[in-house]
């Protein structure tokens, strides 16, 4: 698997230091407020396990699995196959995501859970490609631990093909294991 990499982009221990940095000041901000910590599965989980751990205030877990249609490229369809199973009306709610990236999946998380009227609703993202975002969504993300160049990335949790997700370092694969997509 490491051979498929072509360059290590952010490594664990720029991983470990940041997550450390956003603790502080997440613990800070929802010190006494017991937020639900919302996670969008799969590619979080990894950045979820080790952010949680950094954030020192009560706080609950909660998780939704969706599913993006991109036969278009323009309407980005999102569908929850997962709902949240707890109610988060008066609620303070914080997003962890993976990536921010065209801001499809996030747009519609974060609208998704305002309907559901929470005391607030925050983002807190690993990492953020600006550069990639849709013409139209105004979304910012409240937390960033990294943001990137338009790069494809995998580790950390995100994958490629459903792979390299457990590698634990972000990094760039060789251009010849692309083949046969987009
Ligand atoms: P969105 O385009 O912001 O809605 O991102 C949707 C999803 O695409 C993310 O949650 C990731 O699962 C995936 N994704 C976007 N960019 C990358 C990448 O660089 N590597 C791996 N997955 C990505
Ligand atoms: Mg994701």
């Amino acid at each position: 698997m490491l051979s498929k990499i072509d360059k290590v982009l952010i490594s664990e221990e720029q991983i470990r230091a940041r997550i450390a940095e956003l603790g502080e000041e997440l613990t800070r901000d929802y010190e006494d407020k017991n937020p639900v910590v919302v996670g969008v599965l799969k590619g979080v989980v990894v950045f979820y396990a080790d952010m949680l751990r950094q954030i020192k205030t009560h706080c609950e877990m909660a998780f939704m699995t969706l599913r993006s249609y991109s036969g278009t490229n323009t309407t980005g369809n999102v569908e929850i196959l997962q709902d949240l199973t707890i109610d988060i009306e008066g609620r303070h709610v914080l997003i962890l995501e993976d990536i921010f990236d065209t801001g499809n999946s996030l747009d519609f998380t974060y609208r998704y859970l305002q309907s559901k009227n929470p005391a607030s609703v925050k983002i807190c993202t690993l990492l953020d490609k600006p550069s990639r975002r849709k013409p139209g969504i105004e979304l910012k993300a409240d937390y960033v631990g990294f943001t990137i160049d338009n790069y494809f990335v995998v580790g950390y949790g995100l994958d490629y093909d459903e792979k390299y997700r457990n590698l634990p370092f972000v990094g760039i694969l060789k251009p010849e294991e692309y083949e046969n997509k987009e």
